[in-house]
């Protein structure tokens, strides 16, 4: 756009171990596990990608930062984080929730009334989505759609879009995988149309497409036994049929637009509150702004110009696991 972007949130972790200090650990359990900050086995860059990685299996993690309040009503918002499951995942969230401002984040748990929830959530193989989940009017409400998350061991970009017009859009790695229209693709409201509680199928109607003929009839000589089998009359079309009856739809009087579906009154912290089986995800490059342009800028500046070289590492360490596997077994 025309105007500077409002950035919100931005959290590169690019200052050492100052990030404590922005974000809270829960005390709701006294058992949740430990964020660290790290880049990981493999990497593009070993400062530039680090990020809080989980660092104990079987746990579930409370962790927290806040920001300067906002709405974003009349604006756009843009939600967007990396995520890296380097340790092959099993079953574990890969998302972020949205809070209102009020949480308290010394408190927060799995029960507390976030705005948003977005992003990857993995469980054996039936599991792999992308969980795009608003509150409305006190309910979480789930997409309709099903949206496949990224299950490699590469760190990807997450982009939620939410427009003032109650559109939306999300992306992986900068490349659009959903959009389309918030009422379409979750149920926040009751249906439009129903069907006509006055209306009823008359007990006359014919929905018998062909009948016995009556006029066809057991030849008397037919042998059940035999290769004939069961008699049964030829069938012929029915003079009185109508066909399927449909049942008429009436507007429904429950329903009533809400051009606001999109809009919060407050957005004040992003929380990280999941469950891990094999820990290891690295979350980082989280941004929250009104611009999606700046927005994929921020994606390609920070996952784009790392992305090159994580693989590449990654790789020369798999040929080098296999070459000493190779040599092992020479040996033995
Ligand atoms: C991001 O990178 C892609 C691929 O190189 C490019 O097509 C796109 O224009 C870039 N976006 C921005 C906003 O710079």
């Amino acid at each position: 756009g025309s105007m500077d972007p409002a950035i919100y949130f931005k959290e590169q972790f690019l200052d050492g171990d100052a990030w404590t200090n922005r974000w809270v650990e829960s005390k709701h359990k006294s058992d949740f596990g430990k964020f660290v900050l790290s880049s990981g086995k493999f990497y593009g860059d070993l400062e530039k990608d680090k990020g809080l990685q989980t660092s104990q299996d079987a746990r579930f993690y409370a962790l927290s930062a806040k920001f300067e309040p906002f709405s974003n009503k009349g604006q756009t918002l843009v939600v967007q984080f990396t995520v890296k499951h380097e340790q092959n995942i099993d079953c574990g969230g890969g998302y972020v929730k949205l809070f209102p401002s009020g949480l308290d984040q010394k408190d927060m748990h799995g029960d507390s009334e976030y705005n948003i929830m977005f992003g990857p959530d993995i469980c054996g193989p039936g599991t792999k989505k992308v969980h795009v989940i608003f509150n409305y009017k006190g309910k979480n409400v789930l997409i309709n759609k099903d949206i496949r998350s990224k299950d490699d061991e590469f760190t990807h970009l997450y982009t939620l879009i939410v427009r003032p017009d109650n559109t939306y859009e999300v992306k992986i790695d900068n490349s659009q995988v959903e959009s389309g229209s918030l009422e379409d693709d979750w149920d926040f409201l009751p249906p439009k149309k129903i069907k006509d509680p006055d209306a009823a199928k008359p007990e006359d109607w014919d929905e018998r497409a062909k009948i016995d003929d009556p006029t066809d009839s057991k030849p008397e000589d037919w042998d059940k036994g035999g290769s004939g089998g069961e008699w049964k009359p030829r069938q012929i079309d029915n003079p009185d049929y109508k066909g399927t009856w449909i049942h008429p739809e009436i507007d429904n009087p429950e329903y009533s637009p809400d051009a606001n579906i999109y809009a919060y009154d407050s957005f004040a912290v992003l929380g990280l509150d999941l469950w891990q089986v094999k820990s290891g995800t690295i979350f980082d490059n989280f941004l929250i702004t009104n611009d999606e342009a700046y927005a994929e800028e921020f994606g390609n500046e920070t996952w784009g110009v790392t992305k090159a070289a994580e693989k590449q590492m990654k790789d020369k360490q798999d040929e080098e696991q296999r070459l000493k596997l190779e040599h092992h077994h020479h040996h033995h």
